[in-house]
């Protein structure tokens, strides 16, 4: 049973840096991964999703195409879209 909120696109972009937090969109959910950036492999990159989409992203830099990656991004979900 889902018991998470639902969040509109626009709520998600006010969540664009680390001061306001850092929200991103994958696959219709939304995961603050406020915390992560600070330990994410690839640096600052990160940011360049901060209030968006992870897809596009994600399609350019493939080493996200592991299921270790969606584990991680996973406990960081808030909401649904
Ligand atoms: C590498 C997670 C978003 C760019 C990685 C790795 C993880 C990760 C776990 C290491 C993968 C491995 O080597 O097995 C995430 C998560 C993201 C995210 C959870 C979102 C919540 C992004 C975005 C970008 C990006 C938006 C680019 C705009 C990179 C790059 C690497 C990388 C370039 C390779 C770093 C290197 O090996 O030198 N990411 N990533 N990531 N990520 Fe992300």
């Amino acid at each position: 049973i889902s018991t998470l909120p639902v969040f509109s696109q626009e709520e998600v972009s006010k969540h664009r840096s680390l001061s306001d937090g850092v929200w991103v969109t994958y696959r219709g959910g939304v995961y603050d991964i406020t915390e992560f950036v600070a330990m994410h492999p690839g640096g600052e990159k990160i940011l360049l999703a901060a209030g968006g989409a992870l897809e596009p992203f994600w399609a350019l830099y493939a080493v996200h195409n592991q299921e270790h990656v969606l584990e991680i991004l996973s406990e960081y979900k808030v909401g649904e879209l």
